[in-house]
């Protein structure tokens, strides 16, 4: 079989080396729709994503992966499956559950799935009564995609009537046109990665994604500074989490939701319960780093039963020791990160059998260099997996490294 894998981040690239692994496929059968450090062959060049279906049909590709969100909100799945070719990625209408908050909301409220209260606005006009519904400063989040950065945590009134008006004057252009105020909860949240064939919903333990950029949870809201697998569960945690996921099941059951994907429901477990947070329609990046190198099992049949409707048949296991996934990023990150610096003594990581997983990484004849926020993923699974990875982490050198230096099970 030949499989084509979009994305070319460090998500992407852990997804690329759980499928090498499986038996099912060999290396040379594995395409790639954009180019990266582990991507630097059976390139598809395109235009439009109906010219890479095309192609992709004529090549024999017979399954698409979708690692990120954008292609899925622009309906990739859509297009790839008008030629005939199975996907693992929402097809637009569901990939709205990520590309629209308020469509997400309205979802959760059809099917009584417990999220925070919340008010779509989408005139500034109606900000001041909006907020005056609220009893602490609400969340502000842009309805649509805004690459990560479109949810804001003011302290203050003030701060969210600004954030409001900023948003709402095109802050994150047509994304945040509409906006969603949204009750603050406190917890500590989760990331429980779900499958969905159309008829069966088979979810993975949670995993803790690490958020803020520094030590102790403090600092600015990142894509995910490092995760930890499996997160500890007290019973009553391990039974909220049960019952959600039953709902979710039923809610994309009575929804007969026509998919084959991936939901990651970013949930956070308050003092009454577990509330969802957010939706998103793809492996969360760095959780799945981990996730999958604890993963047992072959993920490519995993897929491929999805795409025949038989996920009821598939048994997924893990190992019994943790993973871990700590992110060097590079300083200036997450607002406007430094680039150009060389990557040294990478090759540590595979004296102390670390796993690295690139994401802004440029390679220039041989050598590595900074491109990005987020620069590499360290990742192991085992008792002392996070010894190994945090000498890894000290020894690679490139200037202006930051990384977490608390990342541990939770
Ligand atoms: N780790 C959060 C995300 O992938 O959106």
């Amino acid at each position: 079989m030949k499989v084509l894998l979009f994305g070319s981040g460090a998500r992407e690239h852990a997804l690329y080396e759980a499928v090498l692994k499986s038996s099912l496929i060999k290396k040379e059968d594995i395409y790639f729709a954009q180019t990266g450090i582990f991507a630097q062959r059976n390139i598809i060049e395109f235009i439009n994503y109906h010219q890479l279906a095309e192609k992709s049909r004529d090549i024999g590709i017979t399954l698409l992966i979708v690692g990120p969100e954008e292609p899925l909100a622009q309906g990739i799945c859509d297009i790839f499956m008008q030629f005939d070719i199975k996907t693992i990625g929402a097809n637009k209408y569901w990939a709205q559950l990520e590309s629209s908050k308020s469509f997400a909301k309205e979802f959760m409220h059809k099917f009584e799935i417990k999220t925070a209260k919340y008010i779509t606005l989408d005139s500034p006009s109606a900000i001041n009564n909006a907020l005056a519904s609220f009893s602490n400063p609400p969340v502000i989040k842009a309805d649509g995609l805004a690459a990560g950065k479109g949810v804001y945590l003011p302290e203050t009134f003030d701060e969210a009537k600004i954030a409001a008006f900023e948003f709402l004057a095109g802050k994150f252009g047509k994304a945040s046109e509409r906006i969603i105020l949204e009750q603050r909860l406190a917890g500590r949240e989760l990331s429980v990665f779900s499958l969905w064939d159309g008829k069966t919903l088979l979810s993975f333990p949670p995993a803790c994604d690490f958020k803020k950029l520094s030590d102790g949870d403090n600092g600015e809201n990142t894509g995910g500074m490092g995760s930890a697998f499996p997160c500890r569960l007290s019973d009553f945690e391990a039974n909220e989490i049960d019952n959600y996921l039953s709902k979710l099941e039923n809610a994309l059951k009575k929804s007969k939701a026509d998919f084959c994907g991936v939901i990651y429901s970013g949930l956070i477990m308050c003092d009454d319960g577990v509330y969802v947070l957010e939706y998103n329609m793809r492996f969360g990046d760095p959780e799945v780093q981990s996730v999958l190198d604890s993963f047992c099992g072959d993920i490519l049949d995993v897929f491929l039963k999805m795409t025949q409707g038989k996920l009821n048949e598939v048994k997924i296991s893990f190992s019994e020791k943790p993973s871990y996934c700590v992110v060097l990023a590079s300083s200036g990150y997450p607002v406007s990160p430094r680039k150009g610096f060389e990557i040294l003594n990478l090759e540590f990581a595979q004296k102390c059998k670390v796993k690295v997983f690139f994401a802004g990484v440029k390679k220039i004849e041989n050598k590595f260099y900074t491109d990005g926020g987020r620069v590499l993923s360290l990742v192991k699974t085992g008792e002392n997996a996070l010894v190994d990875i945090y000498n890894v982490a000290g020894k690679i050198k490139f200037s202006g490294k930051i990384y977490r230096k608390d990342i541990k099970l939770r």
